[in-house]
This record gives structure tokens, sequence and C-alpha cells, in this order.
């Protein structure tokens, strides 16, 4: 809009009226939260057309946008002419996709918006953000190096290398990776916050390299790069049997740093001949087993300016790796999180000295000590003690967990490992000099940097307690790839956990990115013929390959990412890996039946342990496998749809009817009574859909029973209990799936909160009621898979759902069922498009809702024992009825 300057002094008035209104309607809308592939100014964009998204904030009812405009350019002042421009109507503001002229390698862009409402009001433009693409395989200039001779010694070496800056810096950009894990100083100081880099791939297919901004990390004159490479998932101990070097046994680093000066000219450093290595103060270290660090081997100085090389320092030797299979990291960093002071110090009957801190995580402990040159201190983890109240460690099986500190005796140091980490709530000191003070220890949460997006609270301690619980399960087992467990000699990606609970782990977290990152790894690990594996990256062998509700993770995460983010570029990423997924099951199908191959089943089920009854929930292990075929399916089918392939629609839809048509009836009587009479076998039949139509109430009503009949306890395990409550929910029996979830007793939810867990545990029973403990061969207490159930909670206690044909949030379904003793509950969300919030009381007969919908999103409102359905805008919203 143009404004020319008003002559008379009424007209000067009514301009400023004017332009009061238009900056006041300026600020009643604003532009935030801007990410590129899901990702805050990310440094390593491989991406040929990133996706741009944004938030709107705005206090006026009703908001969308009507239109937005993109501007990116080489430079943050947009000085010269930008290179996109996009001016267009519409209310995309999630992941639109750059389609400008092709994007450079290694280059910074910089970018930023502005949108219109519906309403007329403009946006000031956002702040100017960046993200920088990566390199390409040919932009390598540097080579792999590594120790002389053979890399046999855990130890951890140390590189080193010392450049002149001659001229003033523009800016300067490292691009650093290893087989192995590295940790790399500038001038004695650590590059970046984040541990285990470069992360954990299916490293035989790719292997991610990290970028740092280093323009402010070097002197002009002399500068030094000092880097220490760990063993890892790489060379170091992983998987069953006692096996190492399962993707190598050198471990090499591979760095470039890019200089631009201000003059334009430019300069290289590389790794090359030239570095130099030497042994260092790490002795050992391997992700179970923990680290050994002696502090009288550390040499002063060695990553900084003004170091004399001794003849210990070496050189090094020449790898002829290449570099086709770097790949920029696309996920995100793990880094240190929350800090515990140790709450207690205390002597065990056993007359250990053990430290609590209160809560299972995982990371590590930080040790303030000083002491004699040559003291050796060990700490040893545990996430429990045992019945005597001992410190209990034998559920480790053969991981060490336990990190060793020999002191140099000169001053008081801080220790903390560099390439291991621990799950543990306690830890036992032994050898520390002098007395043992609660602030010499601090414990650190490590895991992958997700946003909290999801809080839930109700009027029920035990059950915010278990909220609690699955968050933190799901923070101790999201550190770079999910896993199982985070303690044992385990920590494996096992698909069949993850699938179980990524839905539940889109609410609490924000994990577009760590997952993208890990389907990757999926599609890369499964097998020419289809199958996947049972764990991702696959480090135990192709044999074991191809169990249902291990495998569906190929279609089952893809979709749950595409509903809670509106992602459909995972969605086209994974497509071919969710069809040869089942493809694979359709190969080794007879007549349309999976009734072959080998089956996990309904893992960890309930089963009494002297069953003359026959209690035991066995379900067919073949009847699982047939209902995991329909769900693959249909998951396959929807993806289809949303890409319009029209063809695979047709194919899969025939191919789905089949599928049920086979189940019924080789699993279903005349009567609807199933082959299985467990809850597992009801809940799979009805969630996917299985039974005929007019079959599915007498199915749920026989659930019901079941769920009755054992005194209103659930009897599933992995396969069966995320659905658990979202099928009698469904089919009316709320109430029922109330009973199950405030279960007190074993086996439930609650149990483990009763008899004190921070955490999720493996098996319902891990404690049993006498306080002795479930076998030790498989007694994790930190499994995020029957945490789960948070998925039922945030959708139906708070009543937060995600629409599947307006995905992300865009339109979103707020329809709280409020049951069970609970008079309120509260729920938040922070969608793509903003906060979502629902939260409700029930007092005096009055059931009140308050509800908060962000710009650009729309909602339905359903309220409890009532079918209306309410359509409303953005803004904040309060609605009562009567209860
Ligand atoms: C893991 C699981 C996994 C299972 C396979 C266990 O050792 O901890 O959670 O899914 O094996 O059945």
């Amino acid at each position: 809009m143009k404004h020319s300057f008003p002559k008379t002094t009424a007209g000067l008035i009514l301009f400023m009226l004017f332009s009061f209104v238009i900056n006041t309607s300026a600020q009643k809308i604003s532009v935030n939260n801007l990410t590129v592939e899901h990702l805050t100014n990310p440094l390593s964009v491989d991406h040929p057309h990133p996706r741009f998204s944004w938030k709107i904030v705005s206090e006026i009812k009703n908001t969308s946008q009507a239109s937005y405009e993109i501007r990116l350019g080489n430079t943050a002042s947009f000085s010269k002419k930008a290179l996109w421009n996009v001016d267009q109507k519409g209310d995309e503001s999630v992941l639109v996709a750059y389609n400008g002229p092709e994007l450079s390698s290694k280059t910074k862009y910089f970018w930023q918006v502005r949108v219109k409402d519906n309403h007329g009001n403009t946006s000031a433009w956002s702040p100017v953000q960046y993200f920088q693409t990566g390199l390409k395989a040919s932009d390598w200039t540097a080579k792999w190096i590594a120790v002389e001779g053979r890399d046999s010694s855990l130890a951890s070496p140390l590189f080193r290398k010392d450049f002149e800056v001659k001229k003033t810096i523009r800016s300067a950009t490292a691009y650093i990776t290893a087989k192995g894990l590295y940790e790399a100083h500038i001038n004695g100081k650590k590059l970046g916050n984040h541990y285990f880099a470069p992360g954990w791939t299916s490293y035989k297919n790719h292997l991610q390299y990290q970028v740092y901004d280093v323009t402010k990390s070097f002197n002009k004159g002399e500068n030094t790069i000092g880097v220490i490479l760990g063993n890892g998932w790489y060379k170091g101990r992983i998987g069953f049997n006692n096996q190492h070097d399962f993707y190598g046994d050198t471990r090499a680093l591979l760095l470039q740093v890019e200089i631009e000066y201000t003059d334009g000219t430019k300069e290289v450093v590389n790794t090359d001949n030239s570095w130099k290595t030497a042994n260092g103060p790490i002795l050992s270290s391997n992700i179970y087993d923990g680290e050994t660090y002696d502090a009288r081997l550390e040499i002063s100085g060695w990553d900084n300016i003004k170091f004399k090389e001794t003849a210990s320092w070496k050189p090094v030797s020449i790898l002829e790796n290449g570099t086709e299979k770097l790949v920029g990291m696309s996920g995100p960093t793990v880094s240190k999180h929350e800090e515990f002071k140790a709450l207690k110090i205390f002597k065990t009957p056993a007359g250990e000295t053990v430290v609590d801190f209160g809560q299972n995580l995982v990371g590590w402990v930080m040790l303030k000590a000083k002491g004699p040159s040559g003291t050796k201190i060990t700490i040893s983890h545990a996430e429990v003690l045992d019945k005597a109240g001992n410190f209990y460690t034998t559920n480790l099986r053969s991981a060490k967990q336990q990190n060793n500190y020999i002191l140099k005796g000169e001053y008081e140091q801080v220790f903390e490992p560099h390439f291991t980490f621990q799950g543990f709530r306690y830890v036992k000191i032994q050898g520390f000099p002098g007395e043992l003070k609660l602030e010499d220890l601090t414990a650190v949460a490590v895991y992958s940097d997700m946003n909290a997006t999801g809080k839930f609270t109700t009027s029920n301690t035990l059950l915010n307690q278990l909220q609690h619980n699955i968050q933190w399960g799901q923070k101790g087992n999201f550190v770079d790839v999910p896993t199982d467990c985070p303690q044992r000699d385990e920590r494996l990606g096992w698909t069949g956990d993850a699938q179980a609970f990524a839905s539940t782990a889109a609410y609490n977290m924000d994990v577009p990115g760590f997952f993208t990152k890990w389907l990757k790894d999926v599609s890369a690990d499964q097998l020419p013929n289809g199958s996947v594996p049972f764990v991702v990256p696959n480090v135990i062998s192709e044999r074991d390959a191809g169990s249902s509700g291990w495998g569906d993770v190929a279609t089952i995460i893809p979709w749950d990412m595409y509903v809670a983010y509106g992602d459909k570029g995972i969605l086209e990423a994974q497509y071919g890996s969710m069809k040869k997924w089942v493809d694979y099951i359709s190969s080794v199908a007879k007549d349309n039946l999976w009734n072959s191959g080998f089956h996990f089943g309904d893992w960890l089920f309930y089963r009494p342990n002297d069953d003359n009854d026959g209690r035991a929930a066995v379900t067919d292990k073949y009847m699982i496998a047939q209902t995991f075929y329909a769900h693959s399916t249909q998951m396959l089918l929807n993806a289809a749809k949303v890409l319009g392939k029209t063809e695979d629609v047709e194919k899969y839809s025939s191919l789905l009817e089949k599928i049920k048509k086979a189940y019924v009836s080789e699993n279903m009587t005349e009567n609807g009574k199933l082959a299985s009479n467990t809850q597992t076998a009801y809940v799979l039949a009805l969630q996917f859909d299985l039974l005929p139509e007019n079959m599915r109430q007498q199915a749920a009503e026989r659930l019901a029973q079941n769920v009755r009949d054992y005194g209103n306890h659930l009897t599933t395990g992995f396969l069966g209990t995320p659905y658990l409550c979202h099928v009698l929910s469904r089919f009316g029996h709320q109430d029922v799936a109330y009973d199950l979830l405030l279960q007190e007793s074993y086996p439930s939810w609650l149990y483990p909160v009763k008899m004190g867990a921070t955490t999720i545990w493996e098996r319902w029973d891990g404690i049993k009621q006498d306080g002795s403990f479930q076998t030790a061969d498989m007694n994790s207490f930190n499994h995020y898979a029957y945490g789960a159930i948070g998925d039922w909670m945030y959708k139906n206690i708070a009543g937060i759902n995600p629409v599947s044909e307006t995905p992300g949030y865009k339109a979103i379904l707020i329809s709280p069922k409020p049951g069970g003793n609970l008079t309120s509950a509260s729920g938040e969300l922070e969608t793509v498009y903003g906060t979502v919030k629902s939260s409700w009381t029930i007092k005096d007969g009055v059931f009140k809702l308050d509800v908060t919908v962000p710009a650009n999103a729309k909602a339905t409102v359903i309220l409890p024992k009532n079918s209306k359905k309410e359509e409303i805008g953005s803004g904040n919203y309060h609605f009562e009825t009567k209860y």
C-alpha cells in the first residue's frame, strides 16, 4: 500500500488515525516458530526442495491464513534481489516445499515469511531464519584418517592438527564424521553441545556427518583442532553374543573445515597425512560397559595452541574409504537435558555406598573428586534396589554399566564419560577418597533434542505419575534411535516396541525428525525380499526378520507421523518400504493367510505361574499375524490414497478384502467367538476392522466380559495393549476402559506406579507383590512399550484427537470422555499449527470445558453424553453442559 503525505491538518489527523489502524492491525497477527524440515536453522540440509513451516499467532478468533509470502536469499538483509519470492494464496503453513532455482551445496540461505489472514490483517515479516545445504560426495576433499597399524586398542586415540589463520575470517564451517564416535575440539573447546556424533545409522548404507558454524572458534594466527575417537556402535560391543567390530574394526575420522576470508579468498583445512595421533586418557569405552578414564594420562593442552608434540605423537594412516555413503544429519542431536541432584547417600545392608537420584533416567553421573594420584573411583549403575535394599544389577545381564576414574592427584576435577551412557536411578560408589558428599554428584539426563509438546494432568495423582513415567520412558529410550531399553546389554532399535509407542511419543514430544531419520534405516536395513528386521539398525542377523507386529513398523510409523504432523514427505519417502513389507507378507502367505514363519506374538502377555485353570492369555500367533497383515495393508492403502496412487489403491483394496475373509473363515465361529478367547484376539480383530460389521458389537461384548472375568485386569502383551482401551471406548465400554486404567493391582498400568516406578517397566510385574523380581534375563525397568496407553489418555481423557483426513491437527476433534473417579483433566499439545488445549472439570453436576485452537486450524467439539457437534475456528472457547 502506498501513502502520499496529506496537505491539511484534518487530513493529517485522518492519516494518523489510518496509519494507527494499519499498525495495530499489523500487530494482531504474527508468525513465529519457523522451521526447515522440522528443524530450527539446520546446517546440513540435503533435500533439494527443503520444506518450510511456520506458526501464526493471532488474538482474533477464527483466524486462518489467506495468503503467505516467503522470501529467500543469500544475505540476511535481503539487500540483493531475493533468489526466491513467493506470494501465494492459501492456508498452507506447514512443510511448504521450496521450488525456486536449484540450491547449491555448502551454502547458507536466509528466509523469512509474512502472512495475511482472513480478516485482512498482515503480519510483519518474521525474524530472518536460515538453513545451510550440506556437502555433495564430490565436495569432500578431506581424507579418512586412522591410527597407524591395527586399531586393536579399546582406548580412545587423540588426533590433532595445528594451522594458521592469516587473514580475517568471514565465515568458517566444519564438516565432521567418524567411523566410531567423535568429540571435536577447537582451541581447547568442545565443538557443539551434543554427544554420540555422528549418531547411529545403518552404517553400511549411510553415515551422517555434522556441520558446525566455527566462524568464531578460530583466532587470527595459530589454531588447533583436536578430535577424540570412541568405539560406539561402530566398533564397540553391541548386540548379543559379545559382538565387537560389527561395522568395522578400524575407527576413522573425516573432517573438513571450509574457511572464507573477508577478502573473498578461501581455504580448506582437511584431515590428511599432516595430522598426528597419540593415546589419551580414555582407556576403554563402550556403550554397554561404560568408560575407564585415567586422568594421569591426560595430555595438558593437546587440543590447543602452543602445544609441543612429543615423540609419542605418531603420523596417521590414510584410509581409502569413500564419501558416497555420507549424508547430512537429518534428525535432532543428542544432548544434556535435566540435571538431578543426589537425594540420599546411604549404606546398604551389604555395606555398599549407594546414592539415590530419585528418578530412573538415562545419561550419566558427573562426579567431583580430588585425591591421591592413582586412586580409582568406580561408579556402578542400577535401576532398582532389591527386596533387602541392596544394589541390584543382575537384570543388566552382561552390561557392566560402570565408569572408572583414576585420579591424577593435583586438583579437584569433574569427571563424566564421553562415549557411553547408563540407565539408572542408583549408583554405587567405590574407592572415593574421603567422605562422599551429596554435592559431589549430579546425574544428567542425555537424550535426543526433541521439544516437549504434550502436557497431561488429571485429578488422579497416580495417573499423573503414570504420565510422568511414560515421558521418562520416552526420554531414556530416544537416544538417537528408539530403543527397547537403555541399560542392559541390548539397547537396540526393536521395531515392535517402536511401532507400539510411536503415536504416544508424538503427543509427548516433537518426534518427526527423530523418526524420519530412523525410518530411513528401516528402509535401508529392509531385506531384499521386503522382510523387516527385528531391530533397526540391524546388528543381529538377517535371519532375524519378518515377525508380525515388529516388521509392521514399516507401515505404522510413517502413517502415525503423517497423521500427527501432516508430513506427506514421510509417506513419499517410505512408500517403497511400506509396499515391500506388504508384498513380502503376500509372498509368504498361502491363500491370503499369513500362517508361517516365526512371530513374537503378544509378547509378555499375562500368564500366571501355576496355571492349572488355564488363565494364561495365549493368543494364537498366526491369528495375530493375520491381523497385522490386514493392518499393514490398510496403512499402505491409506498412504496410496494420500499420494494419489490409484492403481495401488485398487490392488490393495481387493487384497485387504481377501485378507479379512481369510481371517474370518480361519478364526471366527459362526457365533462370533474367536479361536483364541483372549483380550488381545478381540482387540486386534476389532481395532483393525477384521470382523464383518454385524459381528463387531458382539465381539466387543466378549472383550468387555473377558476383562470383567479377570476382575477388571488386562491380560494383554506388547501387541494388544496399545489398542485395548481404544477398542473398549469405540464400542461403548468406556467404563471398562476406565476400570482397566485405574486398576491398581497387578496386572495393570498403575501397579508399577504403586510399587514406586518412575519409568514404564518391561513387564507388568517386574517387581512382584512380595518385593521379589521377575526373571533377571529380561526385566528392564525402563521400557516404553506399555506406555502406549498415553495415546488413549490424550485422545479420550483430554479429548485431543487428530483427524487423519486433515492431518497435523489442521482439523482437530476435541472429544473428552470423562470417567472413573476423575473430576478434572487437562491436556495440551503443541502442534505444527500452535497450541491446542482441552481442559475440563466436573462439579455439582456440571461439566465445564475450556478449549484453545491455534490460528489456521479448526476444531469439532463433542461434549460428553451429547452427540451434538460444535464447529469452531481458532481462539479460546468455553463450554458447559449438565453431567
Ligand atoms: C526386547 C524387546 C523386544 C523383544 C522381542 C526383547 O529382548 O527387550 O522389547 O521387542 O526382545 O521380543
